[in-house]
């Protein structure tokens, strides 16, 4: 286990110029007219009697707001039936809905005409507006015209298209029919996106001619041709159009537009078992093989439902503004799942945070007038380098809530944040969650109005969560200042149900190592208040511009190469994408050709493979096996870590090394490499 890492955000932290005054949650927010629900709960009158009710009655808890929250078919006669230790989670049993009518057929029955989704395209000034109704034609239609081309409930469809409303109604489509969706992010490559369709079994994929984002055209068509040939199971891929650019027909080729405007306009919901599949979406964890994480339907609506409603304090006619990508969960969560189950007016964002300039977030915020504002702390770091004349310029006033996910927050980011973006009006909001966990798990909302936001700490677990620090010795520690793993310690409705064809590296991963807990692979401290701090990963998974990325998947594809014996890479800090991959790299004996040309080669070979952010911009070479390694023959990346940030002083116990006298040799080659 590698502990300094956690170290690693709080450095950051204290190099901070800032001097944060912590702010007062803003929003008028009350328990009874949010939660009515409370006046099932006995003895219940705070955010935290609440939380602990939660906590200590689940079942009471979730089942009362299951009711209350979600369209049931057949409701469920049991709340739960959860086991830790085999990894087995089952939520409201018993219970049958479908999801597409939970997020969209009930709320265009009441509100038909009202926005459902804005897409906000690549080119600026360029929207398009989807009301409910219109998305309720369009969710039948994609759901009919999969019918019509032979997929079935259970079957696994790869939607690999950019933010759109196609793409929503494909995710909803898929989910009307009971077919399970499986959505890679546009930006990976064709061996990628091949090595996700062959671990699902994928017959369908869905793709469009192109994308465009920051201006600049994606191939995506081509790449699934390639990515097809080199699959066994693909049947059919269903395209349709972005840019309308020519871009070739295979015989696997259907023209999605048109099938979809062919079909009828309604379809009737398939009947759906809370716990069957929802959709499966791929993380890299630390080992090479990406992880498909499993999710099912009433127990990841619900809490993605709750989350949205209570974390970003909305309220009815509010514009809630995520710009996630669909390929990650947090486009899952809340710009899909979470947002359209409430009813809300949803924004899909295609573009990129600099594009055409760095006032594009929040030009679009003034013009779609949007109330919460949910990023990546990387965008916000590199907007705060530009002239503050890109936010001031814009009416700003609609926001209320403004968030950020995918690593921790830094002090300089939150303060600009809240101050410049904000105006100091906003709450500000650090979530931290997981692929794994669904939807936000740990927040400053929801709390009572009037309480105190420290700055860059996610601070509160939601309603059903428990976090529990678990010390080296495998034991909670629950006292003021402890650091440890972040664990949580009892089930709740969203909880990933297991790795796609692979329970027991579910079970591996999350739950053995400490058993009776979920073990998230990041690291927390309990600050002297009382509140979590999320200190970073704990595992060889690194956050690159808030996108997971396992070193192992990098290492086994440089390791490919004719000429590399052995790699190591490692995440080292990186100003504006929180951390950057840094690679070392062990030569074949006998390879004397042209290093840079090596390098040149092995980079090419990882944007191909993985994707543009997983090259690693710095790679040190050495002609004999000089990666540190303990007797057991576990490379020490705490030390790799070190070294490549110039950090020799700082190498902490060297002792269980193998060869110890490999250190000396890493430092003068680093040396050398400047
Ligand atoms: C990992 C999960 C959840 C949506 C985006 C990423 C890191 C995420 C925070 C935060 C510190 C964070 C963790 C976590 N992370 N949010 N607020 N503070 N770290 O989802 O790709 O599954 O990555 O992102 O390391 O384990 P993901």
């Amino acid at each position: 286990m590698i502990w300094c890492r956690s170290i690693l955000p709080v450095v950051r932290q204290i190099k901070s110029r800032w001097i944060s005054t912590g702010s007062r949650l803003t929003s008028g927010f009350s328990l009874s007219t949010d939660i009515p629900e409370i006046e099932n709960f006995k003895g219940v009158n705070s955010y935290k009697d609440l939380h602990k009710f939660s906590i200590t009655n689940p079942d009471e808890f979730w089942g009362t707001l299951g009711r209350s929250r979600i369209d049931w078919m057949k409701p469920f006669d049991k709340v739960s039936e959860c086991d830790m230790h085999k990894g087995s989670f089952k939520w409201f049993l018993g219970g049958q809905l479908n999801v597409s009518v939970n997020c969209v057929d009930r709320h265009a029955a009441k509100t038909p005409d009202k926005v459902a989704l804005i897409w906000e395209k690549d080119e600026p000034n360029e929207t398009e507006k989807v009301t409910y109704k219109e998305l309720l034609d369009l969710v039948c239609q994609v759901a009919n015209c999969l019918r019509d081309n032979g997929v079935k409930k259970g079957d696994r469809v790869a939607i690999y298209m950019p933010v759109s409303p196609m793409a929503v109604a494909a995710m909803l489509g898929c989910a009307r029919i009971g077919a399970i969706h499986s959505v890679v992010y546009a930006g990976f490559k064709p061996d990628s996106l091949a090595e996700r369709i062959e671990d699902a079994g994928v017959e369908t994929v869905l793709t469009t001619d192109q994308c465009v984002r920051g201006g600049e055209v994606i191939e995506l068509k081509k790449n699934v041709d390639e990515a097809v040939a080199k699959s066994s199971t693909v049947k059919r891929v269903l395209v349709s159009k972005r840019t309308g650019a020519e871009v070739g027909k295979t015989p696997l080729d259907i023209d999605f537009d048109e099938a979809v405007a062919k079909a009828s306009k309604w379809c009737e919901p398939e009947v759906m078992n809370s716990e069957d599949m929802l959709f499966m979406l791929y993380t890299s964890g630390s080992t090479g093989k990406p992880k498909g994480i499993v999710h099912s339907q009433a127990g990841y609506l619900l809490y993605t439902n709750l989350t949205q409603k209570f974390v970003f304090d909305y309220q009815e006619g509010d514009i809630f503004g995520c710009v996630a990508d669909i390929g990650w969960i947090t486009g899952h969560s809340y710009v899909v799942y979470g947002p359209l189950s409430n009813g809300a007016t949803t924004v899909l964002f295609e573009s990129k945070p600099r594009y055409p300039d760095p006032g594009r977030y929040w030009d679009m915020v003034e013009r779609l007038k949007i109330n919460q504002f949910y990023c990546a702390p990387t965008g916000i770091r590199s907007l705060l380098r530009s002239d503050n004349s890109f936010v001031q310029k814009y009416d700003l006033s609609s926001l209320r809530v403004l968030a950020s996910v995918g690593e921790p927050i830094d002090h300089e980011a939150w303060e600009w944040y809240h101050t410049v973006v904000g105006g100091g009006k906003c709450d500000v909001v650090d979530s931290w969650w997981q692929t794994e966990t669904g939807g936000i798990a740990i927040a400053p909302r929801p709390s009572g109005a009037g309480d105190k936001i420290v700055p860059a700490i996610a601070m509160r677990p939601f309603f059903g969560i428990q976090p529990a620090i678990l010390g080296r010795d495998g034991k909670e520690d629950t006292s003021l200042g402890a650091n440890g793993a972040c664990c949580i310690k009892y089930p709740w409705p969203s909880i990933a149900r297991t790795i796609y064809g692979d329970h027991e590296r579910f079970l591996e991963t999350y739950f053995n190592k400490y058993p009776g807990y979920y073990f998230s692979g990041d690291g927390v401290r309990l600050n002297q208040e009382g509140y979590y701090q999320l200190t970073g990963r704990m595992d060889d998974v690194m956050s690159i511009s808030g996108i997971r990325q396992g070193s192992a998947e990098v290492e086994d594809v440089i390791d490919e190469h004719p000429d590399v014996s052995e790699s190591a890479v490692v995440g080292i800090p990186h100003e504006i994408k929180g951390e950057e991959p840094f690679a070392y790299v062990i030569t074949k004996q006998g390879v004397t050709g042209d290093i840079e040309q090596l390098k040149t080669d092995l980079q090419h070979k990882v944007r191909e493979r993985i994707a543009g952010f997983a090259v690693p911009r710095q790679m040190f070479f050495a002609d004999e096996d000089i990666l540190p390694k303990t007797r057991s023959g576990k490379i020490m990346r705490r030390i790799l870590r070190k070294i490549a940030v110039d950090e020799f002083e700082e190498l902490g116990d060297t002792s269980t090394l193998a060869e110890p006298a490999v250190v000396e040799k890493l430092i003068q080659g680093r040396i050398l490499m400047k």
